[in-house]
């Protein structure tokens, strides 16, 4: 038998040796946790299909913020659920409207908690779809005032941070312009960069009500077989002022992250989409998989492929888990 002198397997006789060698490394101060908001009084609605997860009017949504911030995890992206829709999605810009006052309560009682705040119009327009629709299609350039004013808005309210996620074109730049016109120079625009259609959205649309009421969105977010136009679609958003780009979902598309940031090396964030969290929770809860290893393995193999930051549903049962 022959073999090199070269015993691979030195290096995993201890704990400690792994450690020491260990080339990977997941932490909490990398997670950020997605939250739901809705209007009414101590409401706290369990999502079916995410099991561990609420839509939370106002003073839940601190208190679980509360929770969060004091596991260690920094920030939190938040998606508002509006009393009315309509066809302009006017409830995105609505100075009063859930997401100006969730983050204007979060910011007063949690001011070191980063917000960043999701600037799409799917869950405030009555269509469902992410933009203006005209002619049955929706519309890029009417689409782009609104998320402009709709960022504006967010950032005067108090959000540290604002992430578009509708993938129309050119939608980074409106923003960047209606930000540094209202003397917001520096909030930075985390920019949902490679976003593909996807199924794995399905328990997210139960969350937040956005199902579109007719076709899809495979006119606006990437089709999921291609990478070289997840590359021009990072390149066009960093050109237009993106600080922070993200790949999302993040599991079926590790290769995606990988490959956007060897290319890039720019911040990047991936976002563990709700049918990711979903999976594991259902094979989890019926005892077919080992919950906690396979959510740090998860996680793990997303900073491992290259992300920064990770945005996750189970950010606070992995604090709760990182801290053990
Ligand atoms: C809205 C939006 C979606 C998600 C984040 N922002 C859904 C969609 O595009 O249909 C998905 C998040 C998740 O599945 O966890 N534009
Ligand atoms: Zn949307």
């Amino acid at each position: 038998m022959y073999f090199p002198s070269y015993r691979m397997r030195r290096l995993r006789t201890t704990e400690q040796v792994r450690d020491l060698v260990s080339e990977t490394h997941l932490s909490t101060d990398r997670l950020i946790h997605p939250l739901f908001v809705t209007h009414g009084k101590d409401v706290r609605t369990e999502i079916e299909s995410m099991p561990g997860c609420y839509q939370l009017s106002i003073s839940n949504l601190v208190a679980e913020a509360m929770e969060v911030f004091s596991l260690g995890i920094p920030a939190v992206l938040l998606f508002g659920i509006p009393a009315v829709k309509d066809e302009a999605g006017s409830g995105a810009y609505d100075d009063e409207g859930i997401i100006q006052m969730a983050v204007a309560a979060l910011k007063e009682s949690l001011p070191e908690l980063l917000v960043i705040t999701d600037v799409c119009l799917c869950e405030y327009t009555s269509h469902g779809h992410c933009g203006i629709i005209k002619d049955g299609y929706v519309d890029n350039d009417i689409t782009l005032e609104i998320l402009a004013r709709m960022a504006v808005s967010h950032a005067e309210a108090g959000a540290d941070i604002v992430a578009p996620s509708d993938m129309m074109d050119g939608r980074v730049a409106a923003i960047r312009n209606g930000l540094d016109g209202e003397g917001f120079i520096n909030t930075p625009i985390m920019s949902y960069a490679a976003k593909f259609a996807s199924a794995f959205y399905g328990p997210f649309r139960e969350a937040a009500e956005s199902t579109p009421e007719f076709g899809d969105r495979r006119s606006y977010q990437m089709d999921h077989r291609n990478s070289n136009e997840a590359v021009r679609e990072v390149l066009l958003d960093l050109e237009e002022g993106a600080d922070i780009i993200m790949v999302k979902p993040a599991l079926p598309y590790l290769d995606i992250i990988y490959r956007i940031k060897q290319e890039t090396r720019f911040p990047l964030a991936a976002f563990n989409v709700s049918g990711e969290y979903s999976m594991l929770k259902a094979a989890a809860a019926q005892g077919w998989l080992d919950e906690k290893r396979v959510v740090l393995e998860s996680l793990m193999a997303i900073r491992r492929a290259g992300a920064d930051m990770i945005i996750t549903y189970h950010a606070r049962e992995a604090a709760q888990w990182l801290k053990e």
